[in-house]
């Protein structure tokens, strides 16, 4: 018989899949059911590996098997997780109730101001569910049931249970699905919607100042992306001097330095650029989630990869900076300053960008600088003005106003 295929479901899926087996989606118990938003999306390939036993395994990012599900979307679970923080306070409804059946159930999807915990307080005892699934906003998953923690240390009698209920896209089933989940909890018992508004105590505001930095101190990917020789590794390079001047440190991530290293092997194929890309985007992002900063310059010539990378920088609670370094490919063909060009032109290299291989330009670049004609200088300050209005980075100790180029004895040219 063939094996069951396996199958990484989505940060988004994999919530859904504990709240389903858990029962805290009833009366949902499957994925895929007709109007219902908590879906499956499965690879055609798995699915075409699956019709033979009718199953796929559905595993955790570390390829523990969480559950078999069946092409209609039937699940059947194998293993609860284990891992991951707070795992303790995700409880089952049936577990919640056991512990604490008859308090009241307080649905938290932001940190609790101190208006809300004086209602809290004479609310006897409450169950706090801090609703911390993929997509849903404010504060990281963790960042919100620690607060919900701190917030709950000023109260009489509060337990907290975390809830992992994702965002599906359309706030208003969402909505709904949020209250049948609440009420899968109470079982019966009282459900309290808070009313918004208020200052946060000390304890809960320093939680959410530590998850929310200010933009000058949150990690950030500066992704440059344009045609080889446009000018990319020059201005990235120029940039990261910059940064180290404000003593900031930066890890550079150039097209041609990790194709020696971490892409050694791949080639120029579709596949092996969105390879590339991929890798450089998961480096970048780790370092983002530790706020760091990631200075990458590939050509990175595909929108959907590149769309990817901001996700999973902004996922790591990054910010992501597209830079379009948009010189034009005849001047980048003039300069040819590897002569790669001439090569390509004359067949040497396959699938070459812009010559045999697509560049598509990005619509969703923070900053578009075209160096034709300008000196290094004067193409940064382009990348300066755009990083500053964003408030991300504090240049001002390290770039003097900018000078005139011909006034500039140190302007040096972008090629
Ligand atoms: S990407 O498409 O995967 O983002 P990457 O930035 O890593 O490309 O590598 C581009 C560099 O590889 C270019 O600056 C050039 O020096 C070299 N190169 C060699 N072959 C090609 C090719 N077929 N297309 C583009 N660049 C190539």
């Amino acid at each position: 018989m063939p094996p069951i295929p396996q199958h990484h479901p989505t940060p988004r899926e994999l919530d859904d899949l504990e709240l389903l087996v858990s029962g805290a989606l009833a009366p949902l118990t499957g994925f895929n059911e007709p109007d219902s938003p908590v879906t499956l999306d499965l690879p055609e390939d798995v699915i075409a590996q699956a019709r033979d036993r009718g199953l796929v395994e559905l595993v955790d990012p570390e390829g523990l098997p969480l559950a078999h599900v069946d092409l209609d979307g039937r699940v059947t679970a194998l293993t609860h997780a284990e891992h991951g923080p707070f795992r303790r306070l995700h409880l089952t409804p049936a577990q919640a109730q056991e512990r604490y059946a008859g308090s009241t159930w307080v649905p938290v999807a932001d940190p609790l101001t101190t208006d809300q915990l004086g209602r809290l307080a004479e609310a006897g005892p409450v169950v706090l569910l801090a609703l911390i699934g993929t997509g849903t906003p404010t504060l990281s998953p963790v960042g919100l049931v620690r607060a919900t923690l701190a917030a709950a240390e000023g109260l009489p009698d509060a337990a907290v249970v975390a809830v992992p209920l994702a965002a599906h896209g359309d706030p208003e089933v969402d909505h709904h699905l949020g209250i049948q989940v609440v009420e899968n909890y109470a079982d019966g018992d009282p459900v309290l919607g808070l009313a918004e508004g208020g200052e946060l105590p000390a304890a809960v505001a320093a939680v959410v100042d530590a998850d929310r930095p200010p933009p000058g101190e949150q990690g950030l990917v500066l992704f440059f992306t344009g045609l080889s020789g446009s000018g990319k590794s020059t201005l990235a390079r120029a940039l990261i001097d910059l940064l180290l001047e404000t003593g900031r440190t930066v890890t550079s991530l150039d097209g041609d330095v990790v194709r020696r290293h971490l892409s050694a092997g791949l080639t120029f194929s579709k596949a092996d650029r969105e390879t590339n890309i991929a890798r450089i985007g998961w480096v970048a992002a780790e370092i983002s989630r530790h706020g760091g900063v990631a200075v990458c310059s590939p050509i990175a010539p595909f929108d959907a990869t590149r769309r990817l990378v901001r996700q999973m920088v902004e996922d790591a609670g990054g910010a992501f900076f597209l830079v379009h370094v948009a010189t034009p490919l005849e001047e980048c063909e003039r300069r040819d300053r590897k002569g790669l060009y001439a090569k390509a032109r004359r067949g040497e290299i396959p699938e070459f960008t812009g010559i045999s291989s697509p560049y598509e330009e990005p619509e969703d670049a923070a900053v578009r600088v075209d160096t034709t004609g300008r000196t290094i200088e004067e193409a940064l300050d382009d990348v300066l003005v755009g990083l500053r209005a964003e408030g991300y980075l504090d240049l001002a100790a390290a770039t003097p106003e900018p000078r005139r180029a011909e006034e500039d004895n140190l302007g040096r040219a972008v090629h």
